[in-house]
Formats: C-alpha cells, sequence, structure tokens
C-alpha cells in the first residue's frame, strides 16, 4: 500500500516564506528575463537576473510564479542557487538538483521542469541582449 505524502518540510518552506519574490526592469540591458509556462498545467513563471556584464555574475535575481506549490519552491530554491553564481554555473542547474532538494514526488516533477526552464530562458534573454551590446569581455579578454 503506498500513502500519499505529504508536502517535504523544505516545499512548506519554501512556499510559505518564498526568498526573492518581485520583479526586476526587464527594459534594463543587462537584466534577461525568462518566462515559461507548464503545458500540463497552465502554470507560469518568470525569472529575472541581474547580470554583472563585466564578470558574468548574476548579482540579483527575482521571480514570480503563478502555480502550486511545488512550483513556487522550486522556483524560490533556483533564486538562492543561482544569486551569486556565473552565467555559466546557473546554466548547470537541471531539474535533477531541484527535485532531490525539494524532494518532490514524479507528479510533482514538471514543476521543478518549469523552473530549470525559467532560469534558462533568463540566461538566454540575457546573452542575446548583452550579444547586441557587442563581445562580451569574459576573465581571459
Ligand atoms: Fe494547479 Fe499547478 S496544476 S497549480
Ligand atoms: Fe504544474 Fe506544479 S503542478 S507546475
Amino acid at each position: 500500500i503506498s500513502f500519499t505524502r505529504p508536502y517535504h518540510e523544505k516545499v512548506i518552506d519554501h512556499y510559505t516564506n518564498p526568498r526573492n519574490v518581485g520583479s526586476l526592469d526587464k527594459n534594463l540591458p543587462n537584466v534577461g528575463t525568462g518566462l515559461v509556462g507548464a503545458p500540463a498545467c497552465g502554470d507560469v513563471m518568470r525569472l529575472q537576473i541581474q547580470v554583472n556584464d563585466a564578470t558574468g555574475i548574476i548579482e540579483d535575481v527575482k521571480f514570480k510564479t503563478f502555480g502550486c506549490g511545488s512550483a513556487i519552491a522550486s522556483s524560490s530554491y533556483v533564486t538562492e542557487l543561482v544569486r551569486g553564481k556565473t552565467l555559466e554555473e546557473a546554466s548547470k542547474i537541471n531539474n535533477g538538483i531541484i527535485a532531490k532538494e525539494l524532494s518532490l514526488p514524479p507528479v510533482k516533477l514538471h514543476c521543478s521542469m518549469l523552473a530549470e526552464d525559467a532560469i534558462k530562458s533568463a540566461i538566454k534573454d540575457y546573452t542575446s541582449k548583452r550579444g547586441k551590446r557587442g563581445p562580451t569581455l569574459g576573465p581571459d579578454a
């Protein structure tokens, strides 16, 4: 017999006390915005990063999620993960890392997938905006 597990305490913690809720000015040249939706349930997540152009480090991050508790917890956790990381480090975050940290059950895996999609899409938006402003200055430039 299998019982429905209650939400893991980490999900409840992020859900009741989400980190980094809000928005950044999407028109700023160094802000990347990711807006993604989950076809399975219609939940929507917006995640924004503010990047230091010279170092490629994510200096600020905000999210807004219209969705289930697991989606809110996943996005909240991702904002904690990426703050202070380089774009390259942040682009390696996948839903497995999120699902594991939050102990998400199989039916909630797509919620963590949404958070992975959101950070990837925010990075892509920043990178394309950055590309239009000329070559990126990396550490070895
Ligand atoms: Fe209802 Fe995600 S399916 S909030
Ligand atoms: Fe769809 Fe959580 S149920 S994002």
